[in-house]
């Protein structure tokens, strides 16, 4: 059934929160379970489309994945294919982790090429080249992807030529149990790359470095199960923050990690909001107009976040002065603006430059989201405008916001599914 989120805007928030699970965590730590028959627990997962779609495919190839709240117990004892089909992949762009474990486990991969997704190309030449330098031959037609491990997996040194999130996961995943040691130098460093390196070690890997530029990964013969919590989601900690800013809140996150948000918090100060922390809590109080935070450039981590991009700027519609986002990692990632522009702001867009001027009211009205955090932005904008929003496209949301709504009507926000 389609669904759309009635929201009638302008309300304060207030109260306290927990933060889900990280999506970006649980999709890669749930595809290496694989790398192990024993059983994993992972705690923390928060319930959303994404890993609904990866809990298929774990089914499809055999394993069985329950759950119990938020805690997914997976065993892969009984895998039998090694090939995903192409409805599976084409739900998820991101299921193109799974190449590096079907690979690792089963010595081939079979599954459709991941193609283009709502935020542009997503080309995956980096994994491939990376992939076929450890040995594993790798065939590409008729949309299709074909790996075969002819003689053994190579360990491999590979200095990326940009820090692929996705990238450095599949080679990680590749190697933890190839004879050797490999090094990825130019690694990805963000969190989830953290979480999925513990995960891994809890389960007797031998990676180090994650977190860093460099990471060496030391082959092990063999990974037993273990029980692992996912960290906190950083980006819905973003969206709420920036939901509470555009409101003249003061909300407390609880479960949040302070280091994973270091280039989010100065944004929200900037904008005039007083942010406190105390251990996992985090609490913003926001003022009564925004300022605007001036420039947002997206970066890999330890930078601005690109999928933090669209909710900040949501915030930043009613900041008063002009903000100057430049969106770095996507193409395609302003979706949102037509839409946000809908609803009153003044936003225009030339390439990767968006130009908000900030106004001080935004006045409800329908509008349609095209992408996840796209969907993400113009809940926080109808929470701050005046009258009634109506957000449909809500199946995007789904894919990353844990039952969004309950957690914003518990705030205060008066929002339902509709
Ligand atoms: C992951 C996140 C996504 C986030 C992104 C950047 C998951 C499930 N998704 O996506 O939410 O927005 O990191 O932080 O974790 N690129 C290439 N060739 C490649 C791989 C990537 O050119 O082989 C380019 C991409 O087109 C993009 C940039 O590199 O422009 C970043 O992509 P990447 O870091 O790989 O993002 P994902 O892992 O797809």
């Amino acid at each position: 059934m389609v669904s759309k989120l009635l929201i009638n805007g302008g309300r304060k928030l207030g109260g306290e929160v927990k933060v889900q699970g990280s999506k970006n965590s649980t999709l890669p730590i749930l595809a290496a379970t694989l790398l192990t028959e024993d059983e994993c627990v992972l705690y923390n997962c928060p319930k959303l489309s994404d890993v609904d779609a990866t809990i298929r495919i774990l089914r499809y190839l055999g394993c069985r994945a329950n759950r119990v709240d938020s805690t997914l117990i997976v065993n892969t004892q009984d895998m039998k294919r090694s090939d995903i089909p192409h409805d599976l992949m084409r739900e998820m762009r991101s299921s193109i982790i799974f190449l590096g474990v079907l690979i690792a486990r089963c010595g081939r991969a079979k599954m459709s090429l991941p193609g283009g997704c709502e935020l542009g190309p997503r080309p995956i030449d980096l994994h491939l080249s990376a992939l076929r330098q450890m040995g594993i031959e790798i065939s590409e037609e008729h949309g299709e992807l074909e790996c075969v491990v002819n003689d053994s997996i190579k360990p491999l040194k590979i200095a990326l030529s940009f820090p692929s999130v996705g990238a450095t996961e599949n080679i990680m995943l590749t190697a933890v149990k190839c004879k050797g040691t490999t090094i990825i130098t130019n690694a990805a460093k963000e969190p989830e790359i953290e979480d999925l390196a513990d995960f891994l070690n809890c389960c007797g890997a031998k990676i180090s470095g994650a977190g860093d530029s460099t990471i060496v990964i030391e082959g092990v013969d063999k990974l037993h199960g273990c029980a692992h919590s996912i960290i906190p989601d950083r980006i819905v900690a973003a969206t709420l923050m920036s939901a509470a800013a555009c409101t003249s809140s003061k909300i407390t996150l609880d479960g949040v990690i302070q280091s994973h948000l270091s280039a989010i918090t100065p944004i929200f100060e900037e904008a005039g909001c007083e942010i406190s922390c105390k251990d996992s809590k985090l609490t913003i109080d926001a003022p009564y107009r925004l300022r605007s935070p001036k420039l947002i450039r997206t970066m890999p981590y330890p930078g601005f976040p690109t999928d933090a991009q669209a909710p900040v700027m949501a915030m930043s519609c009613k900041s008063h002065g002009l903000t100057v986002f430049v969106e770095n990692i996507f193409e395609s990632r302003y979706k949102h603006i037509d839409e946000l522009n809908r609803l009153g702001a003044n936003i225009k867009v030339e390439g990767k430059v968006a130009l908000v001027d900030g106004v001080r009211h935004l006045s409800g009205a329908n509008v349609r989201a095209l992408d996840l955090r796209g969907a993400a932005s113009l809940v926080v904008a109808g929470l701050c405008a005046q009258g009634n929003t109506q957000v449909s496209g809500v199946k995007y949301l789904e894919r990353g916001y844990d039952e969004f709504e309950a957690v914003l009507s518990n705030l205060g926000a008066d929002i339902k599914k509709i």
